[in-house]
């Protein structure tokens, strides 16, 4: 008789067990992180498995309030909120939470032995559900500050001082992207064992690509340096491309190259996107792939913020494609 063989092919690898052996490479760590990341991808299949029964649940259209930024709220705006708090409030580790839904942070607990603050635009993209277009959950990691005072201070941090960052597009397929600063992991949600498997380590944004995103109907209420560089790009063989759903249009420019920009108008001078909820985790995102991100003439992820619901201008994506739009900025007044 023979031994077997294992049978050939690639390893399957799950998120969960991704993180746990990332977490092990660190002396000291006490798995708090991977039983955070376990609460985000039950959260992910939720979300993901309520939008695709959405019209038949008939859960789909608005609740007809406002959340704390002025937005019209969905159904889902709300079921996705109500699902991330309830598996990342219930974990220990956490000490607070902040949802773009929610006009105060949720402190969870004082005691020492919490590290991390999550913060969550839980439904990215929701006015585009009713037509059944992709949208996401977006969500930052920060390490809490225990001695902040008072402790809601401890949320203010700058994106380059996040920990970890990533999103969950509900897509044709849901796709998990995350990043703990070390490179970009793509995961891909296998719907008939319920575990989301490793498809891409190390996911690379491509240096350039002839395509831009963003709401041109806007254009005349543009600063002249963007409406400079639009004129510049029609001159140059670009193609457009806009979803309405940020995290769908960044995933989009992450694989095939592009800029993504929400820049300032006259009625909204910092633009429209949200910093803490937005722009700093898919700017995270998209440099550790080897993007780029500004804020205007400045890099995302080093403003302090001052508010937890503030606004900023977004320029992101691949390098040459995003310098492109930063030459025009610097040549105009
Ligand atoms: P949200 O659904 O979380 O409120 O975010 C929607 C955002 C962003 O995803 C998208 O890029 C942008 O709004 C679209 O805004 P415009 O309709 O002004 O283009
Ligand atoms: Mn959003
Ligand atoms: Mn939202």
């Amino acid at each position: 008789m023979t031994a077997a063989e294992l049978p050939v092919g690639d390893d399957l690898t799950t998120l969960e067990s991704h993180i746990l052996s990332e977490e092990q490479r660190h002396a000291g760590a006490s798995g708090t992180f991977s039983w955070i990341l376990a609460a985000m991808t039950l959260s992910a299949k939720i979300i993901s498995s309520k939008i695709r029964r959405a019209r038949i649940e008939d859960v789909l259209g608005s609740i007809g309030s406002r959340n704390a930024s002025g937005d019209d709220q969905q159904k889902l705006d709300v079921i996705a909120n109500e699902t991330l708090l309830r598996c990342l409030g219930s974990r220990a580790g956490v000490a607070l939470l902040a949802s773009e839904e929610n006009d105060q942070p949720i402190i969870l607990h004082t005691e020492e032995d919490r590290p991390y603050c999550i913060l969550f635009d839980p439904l990215d993209g929701s006015s585009n559900l009713d037509a059944c277009v992709s949208v996401g959950t977006i969500f930052s990691i920060l390490h809490h500050d225990s001695h902040a005072d008072p402790i809601e201070t401890s949320l203010l941090q700058p994106g380059t001082k996040q920990v970890a960052a990533g999103y969950m597009l509900y897509g044709s397929s849901c796709v998990f992207a995350i990043t703990t600063g070390s490179g970009v992991n793509l995961f891909v949600l296998d719907p008939t064992v319920g575990a989301f498997l490793l498809v891409q380590e190390n996911v690379r944004i491509p240096g350039a690509a002839k395509s831009y995103s963003i709401n041109e109907a806007y254009r005349s209420r543009f600063p002249e340096g963007y409406q400079r560089y639009l004129d510049w790009a029609h001159g140059n063989g670009y193609s457009s491309r806009y979803i309405g759903s940020m995290v769908a249009d960044v995933h989009r420019i992450l694989i095939k190259g592009g800029v993504f920009l929400y820049p300032p108008t006259t009625g909204n001078p910092d633009g429209k996107i949200r910093l803490m909820y937005e722009a700093n985790p898919l700017a995270m995102i998209v440099e550790q792939a080897g993007g780029k991100a500004y804020a205007g003439t400045t890099p995302l992820l080093e403003i302090q913020p001052k508010a937890l619901h503030q606004r900023t201008p977004v320029i992101m994506g691949s390098p040459t494609e995003v310098d492109h739009v930063l030459e025009h900025l610097a040549t105009s007044p």
